[in-house]
Parts: structure tokens; C-alpha cells; sequence
């Protein structure tokens, strides 16, 4: 991991304008500067960005974040990826740091596991090429298939040989450790010994975006009904099934040039397809796709274009997943393949062109397919029909960004023509739909109680807005919530400004805070936790390093305890002296008042449990204690509200 002094480093040297300017030619505009959105496509200007807060946001799009999130997004970087990228453009050296154990221990696991994988599709590779059994039984294969030696070469195919141990042997030979051996799931143990698990199968290696090998796909040889047609690797550190579509690696750059994705459901379909100079395609293995896939795609392009089987049992996978795509805004297009072909015997069948120019003039709209499909399968049973319609406006619904409102409106025309309704009501259904997902969000909002961006409209004049509407969020808080704000606020604020002759700000309030127990929100505690964590690594903590912190959640919630409204109360500045006070001269006095306000909330909480606990005994004894207790807390109480006299609540 990159040491939280390297983050600051490369933080403090980071000009948002210089940044996002490398990018997007800015006008100044006020306070803040404007120019062409680089997320969307739009002619007038909507993408603002305030050098002040070091925050931009478009509010054509939506999209808003700090220049570390804008080069994620436009250089498709991790978090890591656009330190080392700023790092490297300020030229400052990366110190890496102490990483947790248990983190290690699988990074060492996983690198282990990449440099075994590659061992063993060398091995896989070499059998194919050059033992007599490989040569006459799966290359020969391969080549019934139509696979040239340039497009074997390409996916590094393999076989492994029909014996007990052979790759087995070999990687022990080689002193590869028994216990990762098992983990790839290329070898298995039998009774104490490591054996092969895909003999006699043609080896699949299965990449990631960079090219390391996360696992195999194995194929048995011709068709046999005993066992399974393919076994794939088990699930492990590297090999996430739910993560990974073949092919990602050697379609990435066409996918991007294209700006589509085709997906297909198997291995061969990918690799025929590349012979066949398609090479935007990738795989599913069959199953409907996930959440992450869908996000895989996403980082280069927005359109996904399905092509499957007509009658496998695939395309019903693949649209179980397809709501989701719609709420990640991919366009989803469906092609199928017809009388039992698949695409890669498809494209074998009738060549390049003509597969393409079918894919072209077939391709259909996912939303309109599936309605398809489903009023065939209604016909004219009314009570399937009235169901359909509501599921077609949930689905449309889903549809809901600011600027997919003109697809929305031309689903509703075409789907309430093909299902013979009034435009209109497929509206109000649709728009009740929408409402119903926007209150539970607003309820998901409420309960997590931290903030979380929400839309907001374009404002009228060129002030900038933060990606949350405080005054709505701040409705939604109690008061004991707010007060626990302040305090952090108070922290990040002036933490390190001193408080007496021997202790910073910081350190008296994490003591007082610590020691009364007195943020209970697990939001505002982990901020506390983690600027106590730096504050003791000698580090500078302040508000803007929250603003950049990895965790997305942490900085949108810091931003928006530090965008509050700050007033100096009336009664404060009657308090200094006669000058005109500002918050900064007001510290101490901002800060007392807010632990006052704690203390006291909880010295309350304490006498209303005590109550509670002496209405509910019977024992003597124990009510005598509880009744000392009262008295105890009853005189805290008024030490605490006599000091409310002389601050402010
Ligand atoms: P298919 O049966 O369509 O295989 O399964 P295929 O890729 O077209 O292979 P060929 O052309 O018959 O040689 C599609 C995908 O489903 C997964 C694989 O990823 C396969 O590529 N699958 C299929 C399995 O994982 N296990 C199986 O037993 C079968
Ligand atoms: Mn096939």
C-alpha cells in the first residue's frame, strides 16, 4: 500500500485545475470554471469545477469528485493506479507501507498463484506442440475445428496429457508448493497423492485485463455424455467467477475503438470469432451476468451487444442479469443465432462478413425482445397481459437518469403500441414506479444516516453545488446527531490548533470523546478513529485529507460535515470582548459547548435507564444503589447545566 505520507504528499501538489485542464479546455466563470463535460457528450458547457473546494461536477451528467476520482474515471485507473499516475506527473517518490497481515498473506497466495498458472500453461502448451498424444489426438482436434496455429498460439490453448500424474509430476519437480498446487485446482489429491485433475482435455487459459492467467478452462476431447464437457477452476484468490468475462484481454482495445462489446456464452465462440477478425467479443460461460461483469464492460464502452443461441438455455440466463445492466446505463442489444447454431459454428459456417452483416440487421433491443417474447408467451390470457405491464414499467423505470429521459419516453411509445395501451398510462405507471424506487431510496438514505450523494437539480445561477442537498439531508438528523457533527467538525477543523499551554485541540477532544464515550454514530466514530490513527503517525490530518480518502462513503460524508452552515451566534460575539467574532476566534468556546451538549445528552440518557432499572427492582439492596446512582448523576447533571449558563447550546 502507498504510505499515508506519499497520499499527502502527492495531496498537497495536486491542482485541480491543472488536472482536469490537461483534459477539458476551462473558462473562468466566477469563482469556478466551466467547459465541455469529457463524460458525456453535450455542445454548452455544463462541467463546472471550483478550485476552492478542488471539486468539479457536471450538471449535464451528474458526475462530480475530486481530481483523484476524475482520473480514475476518464483513465479507467484503481485508486492506486491514479496515485501512482500523479505521483509520477509531480514526480514524487512512493513509499510503500505496512500492509495488514491478513492482506499479505493473500497477495503473496494470489501472486503465487499467477506465477503457478503460467507454469502450468507453458506445460499445457509444450504437450500440445510436442508430445506424439497431443499432436495426434488434440491439435488434430483443433484443427477439425477450423483453429489455425496462429490463433492456438494466440489464446496459449493446451492439453493435458491422458495420464494419472503428468502435470502433477512435473510441478512437483519443479518444487511448486503441494498445498497452491490444490488451490489451482489443476491437480487434486488421492489418497496422499497429488493427481491430475483435466486429463486428456484441451487446456482453455483464462486471462485477466492484463494478461496473467487466472485459470482454466478444460475440454474433453470430442463428445462424451460420462462427463462433463468442460471443468473449469475452482473458485480461489485470484479466479472469481463472478468477476471475470473470457476474453476481456484480447478484445479490450477493439471494444474500445468499436465502442461495443459482444458477448457470447463459450470459450470457442470468442476464439472463432477472432479468427474470424471480430474481436470485440468476450464470454460469459453461460451463466447471467453479474453485477461486476457488467461493470467490466462498462470500462469501455456503454453498449453490450448479446449474441446467443436461439434455443440454448443460455439466452434465459443471460436475461436474468439484464435489469441490472440497465441500472449500470449500458445499452443492451440481443442477437440470436438460429436453427442450433452457435456463433462459433456460425461464423465458420457462413464467414466473417456475412456473420457480421446478420448481427447488424438483427441486433434488438433488449427491453423490446424480452416484451416480445413475453406477450407471445401471454397471448391473450388478460391476467398474464395486465401482469406484463407492470413489469415493463418496473423496467423502464430503471431507466431513470437525467439524460436517458428520451429513451425512457420512446420505450413507453413503443412498448404501449406493441401491447395495444394508452401511452398515458404506461407513463403513470412507469412514474409511480420511479417515485416508489426514489422513496426507498430516500428511506436507505435515512436509515444509513450518512451522507450519500443524491440528484440535484442544475442550479439557476453559475454557483457551485455540492452532489448533496444539505438542507434536505439535515432535516433528515436529529439533534444529538448534529451535535456529534460539530464535534467532528470541530476536529477536523481545528484539531491542530493548540488548546492550552500543553495539549493541541486534537488531543484534548479525542480524550474527552474517548473518555465519555460521547460519539455514538459508527460513521462519525470510524472518521474519529482513523484521524486519531493518523494524528498519532505524526501526520497532519485536516478536512481535505478525508476529501481524497479511498473510501468513497468517508470523504462524501466529510465534505458534507464541513459544508454546513457556520453562523457565529448573536450570543457569541456578546461573549468576545466587544470585537466581531469569528468561528476561529470562537473555538474554544464552539468546542466546550459541544461536549457540554454531549455530556449532558448522555448524563440525561443515564438517569432515564437508572429510572428505568429502579422501577424495575424489588431488592432492597439493589434499589439503595440505584438511588445513589441517581444522586450521583442528578448532581452531574447540574454541574453540567450551570456550565450551559456560560455557553451556548
Ligand atoms: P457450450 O456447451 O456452448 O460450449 O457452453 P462451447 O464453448 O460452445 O464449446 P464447444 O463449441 O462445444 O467446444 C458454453 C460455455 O459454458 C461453459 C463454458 O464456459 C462454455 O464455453 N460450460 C459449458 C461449462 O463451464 N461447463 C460445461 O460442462 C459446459
Ligand atoms: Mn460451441
Amino acid at each position: 500500500m502507498i504510505s499515508q505520507q506519499t497520499i499527502q504528499q502527492i495531496l498537497s501538489r495536486i491542482d485541480i485545475l491543472d488536472i482536469v485542464g490537461s483534459y477539458v479546455k476551462l473558462k473562468k466563470r466566477g469563482a469556478n470554471y466551466l467547459g465541455l463535460c469529457p463524460f458525456h457528450n453535450e455542445k454548452t458547457p455544463s462541467f463546472t469545477v471550483s478550485p476552492s473546494k478542488e471539486i468539479y461536477k457536471c450538471f449535464g451528467c451528474g458526475k462530480s469528485g475530486n481530481s483523484i476520482s476524475f482520473i480514475m474515471e476518464l483513465e479507467k485507473y484503481s485508486y492506486v493506479e491514479a496515485l501512482k499516475w500523479l505521483a509520477n506527473k509531480y514526480n514524487i517518490e512512493i513509499e510503500e507501507t505496512y500492509v495488514s497481515e491478513e492482506y499479505k498473506q493473500i497477495q503473496q497466495t494470489a501472486d503465487s498463484l499467477y506465477i503457478l498458472n503460467q507454469f502450468a500453461q507453458k506445460y499445457f502448451t509444450q504437450q500440445l506442440h510436442q508430445s506424439e498424444e497431443g499432436i495426434d489426438i488434440a491439435k488434430s482436434y483443433l484443427k477439425e475445428r477450423g483453429f489455425t496455429d496462429s490463433i492456438i498460439d494466440k489464446f496459449q490453448l493446451g492439453y493435458n496429457l491422458n495420464q494419472r500424474d503428468a502435470f502433477s509430476k512435473a510441478a512437483v519437480q519443479e518444487q511448486y508448493n503441494p498445498d497452491l498446487l490444490l488451490k489451482t485446482g489443476i491437480v487434486t489429491n488421492r489418497d496422499g497423492h497429488l493427481v491430475d485433475n483435466y486429463r486428456g482435455r484441451i487446456i482453455f487459459p483464462i486471462h485477466n485485463q492484463s494478461g496473467k492467467i487466472l485459470g482454466f478452462g478444460a475440454r474433453i476431447i470430442g463428445k462424451n455424455d460420462r462427463a462433463p464437457k468442460y471443468i473449469n477452476t475452482p473458485e480461489n484468490e485470484i479466479y472469481i467467477k463472478s468477476k471475470i468475462l473470457y476474453g476481456t484481454y484480447f478484445a479490450r482495445q477493439s471494444i474500445d475503438k468499436l465502442d461495443e462489446c459482444l458477448l457470447v456464452e463459450g470459450y470457442t465462440d470468442v476464439i472463432s470469432l477472432h479468427q474470424a477478425g471480430v474481436e470485440n467479443v468476450v464470454a460469459s460461460g453461460g451463466t447471467s451476468l453479474t453485477t461486476d461483469q457488467l461493470r467490466l464492460v462498462k470500462k469501455y464502452t456503454n453498449n453490450l451487444t448479446i449474441i446467443y443461441d436461439g434455443d440454448g438455455a443460455g439466452i434465459k440466463a443471460a436475461l436474468r442479469g439484464l435489469d441490472l445492466a440497465l441500472e449500470e446505463g449500458l445499452n443492451v442489444k440481443l442477437v440470436l443465432i438460429p436453427d442450433g447454431e452457435d456463433p462459433d459454428s456460425y461464423v465458420n459456417k457462413v464467414g466473417a462478413d456475412a456473420f457480421r452483416d446478420f448481427v447488424n440487421a438483427n441486433k434488438k433491443d433488449f427491453i423490446i425482445f424480452q416484451l416480445e417474447i413475453q406477450l407471445k408467451d401471454a397471448q391473450n390470457d388478460t391476467h398474464k397481459k395486465a401482469q406484463l405491464v407492470n413489469q415493463i414499467a418496473e423496467t423502464i423505470a430503471k431507466i431513470d437518469k437525467a439524460e436517458d429521459f428520451t429513451k425512457q419516453q420512446d420505450y413507453i411509445r413503443q412498448c404501449s403500441q406493441m401491447m395495444g395501451i394508452e401511452e398515458e398510462g404506461l407513463t403513470n405507471l412507469v412514474n409511480k414506479h420511479i417515485r416508489e424506487k426514489l422513496q426507498k431510496q430516500a428511506q436507505k438514505q435515512a436509515n444509513q444516516k450518512g451522507a450519500q450523494d443524491a440528484f440535484i437539480p442544475p442550479p439557476e445561477d453559475d454557483s457551485f453545488v455540492l452532489p448533496m442537498d444539505e438542507s434536505e439531508f439535515l432535516l433528515l438528523l436529529n439533534k444529538d446527531e448534529q451535535n456529534e457533527r460539530a464535534l467532528i467538525r470541530c476536529l477536523l477543523e481545528f484539531g491542530l490548533k493548540p488548546w492550552d499551554e500543553s495539549k493541541t485541540v486534537a488531543e484534548y477532544l479525542l480524550g474527552e470523546i474517548n473518555d465519555n464515550d460521547l460519539v455514538e454514530s459508527a460513521n462519525l466514530k470510524h472518521i474519529m478513529e482513523i484521524y486519531e490513527h493518523w494524528y498519532k503517525e505524526g501526520l497532519e490530518p485536516t478536512a481535505k485529507n478525508f476529501f481524497y480518502h479511498e473510501d468513497q462513503s468517508i470523504s462524501t460524508l466529510v465534505v458534507s460535515i464541513m459544508d454546513f452552515q457556520h453562523e457565529v451566534s448573536a450570543k457569541w460575539s456578546e461573549h468576545y470582548d466587544g470585537k466581531i467574532a469569528t468561528r476561529e476566534d470562537l473555538y474554544p468556546l464552539e468546542i466546550k459547548s459541544c461536549l457540554t451538549y454531549s455530556k449532558l445528552r448522555k448524563i440525561r440518557r443515564l438517569i432515564e435507564e437508572n429510572q428505568r432499572d429502579m422501577a424495575n427492582t424489588t431488592d432492597f439492596e439493589q434499589q439503595i444503589l440505584l438511588l445513589q446512582t441517581h444522586q450521583h448523576l442528578k448532581q452531574m447533571e447540574m454541574d453540567l447545566t450551570k456550565l450551559v449558563g456560560t455557553v451556548i447550546l
